[in-house]
């Protein structure tokens, strides 16, 4: 309904015509609008449910003014407005009557009140994670005029206080999915899907969710001011409201994400940890501030700080203990060739042995790092991910190989701006390497998986994640960050000797079975740790 602006009258029939009817349709010029005449007055409405579009012309009248939609049920209040049983509002004309004269007002709402319209229903439609509902309100929000990245500066903002753990692969994917949008025509319908799989990713994972709040305000007193090394110190502490206080003072100073970068990485990198998620997420929370602008930087650093002082740090337990010691013996002058094969069959401790012999080249070792990765990902032992009779240690799956991709990409970028954290990068890509070395058939033929045309490749693949077909928001995450990653890889190093490696690796990702549910595993882990935990 219009809230400002110059009412537009039509004259759409005699009172004593509709009440004879019950209702008519009438057509002005492209609108098509349901009128009724019940018990409780004249009623218009767009004629297109906005579920689905069926007409609520057949739709069913009661109580005076209850509409319902006969597809799915919906009913509509046309007196108030409100939708009573389904999602999306119902676009009301305001009725006048003169005499026996009826006449609507077709002006269409101004552009900021169809926008914050939009929003509004895309706000409610997190209640139950409608994804379609997601899908038409950022479309109206589109036709509105406004920007549509507005619906996702919205969401990160509804949404970033009520993550328990702060960032996810909804924010990890997001620049992903927004630089395949920056491909396609902004009217093209599938320039939707990025924005809806982003927003519907954020829906879903705060679905249900209390608030989590942050510490409010600036440093206490007392407290040091904002300093990196004090930031650092706060997460390596583990003290979220220490860390939120100094990243509030460091904003109110009129720093931005470019000056906070390298702090953040430095914490990222301080421990293999979080399987690699951390250095990812301050990687794509940057390339992500870029897009939105900086309205989205603080909801993004308070949520990309928190995951920082939760992120579990697994070079405290045995598997990767060996790190810590190689970082310290880090000394930046071990001068031996390296190549992938090198490093492919290593475990964890000879792993960062061997790096460390080569460490004086930090390019040409990450190279072999990232193409020993590959390596180990075209060759992951597929049996692996569907055995059940095992200990949770020899848990895998294609994500064990992936996230080593994933890693290594932002690890060359963070590391390549912030120098002095190579040693740590190179040496948590080693721990990959280690661990995944169980996991491989270097035996097995994988000929097939040749990608005989880069660009080809990239443009079917990419293609493909518009219409991805996965159910779970982790599958199609991984999907657009593994394919966002081989590609920068592939264009930062277009000759190197493991390209082939990796584009093979990640056609044979694309194309395998990716199991996501282990119900027998499950089922024979607890039966064999519950045995022994009296
Ligand atoms: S189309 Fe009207 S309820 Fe579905």
């Amino acid at each position: 309904m219009p809230d400002q602006g110059e009412a537009q009258l039509v004259h759409v029939g005699s009172l004593d015509d509709l009440a004879a009817q019950g209702r008519r349709l009438v057509k002005v010029g492209r609108k098509q609008i349901a009128l009724f005449h019940g018990e409780k007055g004249v009623f218009a409405c767009n004629n297109r449910c906005p579920h689905e579009g069926f007409p609520l012309m057949e739709g069913s009248l009661a109580e005076g003014c209850v509409l319902t939609c006969n597809w799915h049920n919906w009913k509509f209040d046309l007196e108030s407005g409100e939708t009573l049983v389904g999602g999306d509002a119902l676009r009301r004309y305001p009725v006048r009557l003169r005499g026996d004269e009826i006449w609507l007002d077709v002006a269409d709402p101004p552009p900021a009140a169809r926008a914050a319209k939009a929003l509004e229903g895309l706000r409610a439609s997190f209640r139950r994670h409608e994804y379609d509902q997601m899908a038409r309100e950022i479309s109206r929000l589109q036709r509105s005029g406004a920007d549509p990245l507005d619906a996702l500066r919205r969401a990160i903002d509804w949404t970033h206080d009520h993550l328990e753990f702060g960032t996810t692969h909804a924010h990890a994917a997001a620049p992903d999915w927004l630089a395949l949008r920056e491909n396609l025509a902004p009217e093209d319908p599938a320039a939707l899907v990025p924005l809806v799989e982003v927003v519907g990713n954020l829906a879903w994972d705060t679905l249900r969710e209390p608030a989590y709040p942050y510490a409010e305000g600036p440093c206490a007193e007392g407290q040091a001011g904002y300093s990196p090394e004090v930031l650092v110190a706060a997460i390596e502490g583990e003290d979220e409201a220490a860390a939120v206080a100094l990243l509030r003072g460091a904003l109110a100073e009129g720093l931005g994400f470019p000056d906070l970068e390298r702090p953040l990485a430095t914490a990222a990198l301080a421990h293999y940890q979080d399987f690699g998620h951390s250095v990812i997420y301050v990687y794509k929370t940057g390339q992500l501030i870029r897009h939105l602008g900086p309205s989205a930087a603080e909801p993004l650093l308070l949520a990309l700080l928190r995951s920082l002082v939760y992120a579990r740090r697994e070079d405290l337990i045995p598997e990767f203990r060996a790190y810590g010691g190689a970082l310290a013996a880090w000394d930046g002058t071990g001068r031996r060739p390296v190549e992938a094969c090198d490093l492919t069959g290593l475990g964890v401790p000879q792993a960062l042995a061997r790096t460390l012999e080569s460490s004086a080249d930090p390019q040409a070792l990450f190279g072999a790092l990232l193409g020993a990765a590959a390596w180990q990902q075209l060759h992951f032992d597929l049996e692996r991910q569907g055995r059940h009779d095992q200990p949770i240690s020899q848990n895998v799956g294609w994500l064990d190989f992936t996230h080593g991709i994933t890693f290594g990409n932002a690890v060359r970028v963070l590391c390549g701006r912030y120098p002095e954290l190579w040693p740590r990068g190179l040496l948590q890509m080693a721990c990959f390497l280690g661990r995944n070395a169980r996991f491989v058939d270097p035996e097995q033929d994988v000929e097939a998986w040749a990608v005989p045309d880069r660009d080809a490749f990239f443009k079917a693949a990419f293609a493909r994640l518009l219409d991805h077909g996965a159910p779970e928001y982790i599958v199609s995450c991984h999907l657009v960050k593994v394919l966002t990653a081989v590609r920068e890889e592939v264009e930062a190093a277009p000759d190197a000797a493991w390209v082939p490696t990796l584009l093979a690796a990640t056609r044979r990702f694309l194309e395998s079975p990716l199991k996501r549910k282990h119900s027998l595993r499950t089922a024979y882990q607890a039966a064999a740790f519950t045995a022994i935990e009296d």
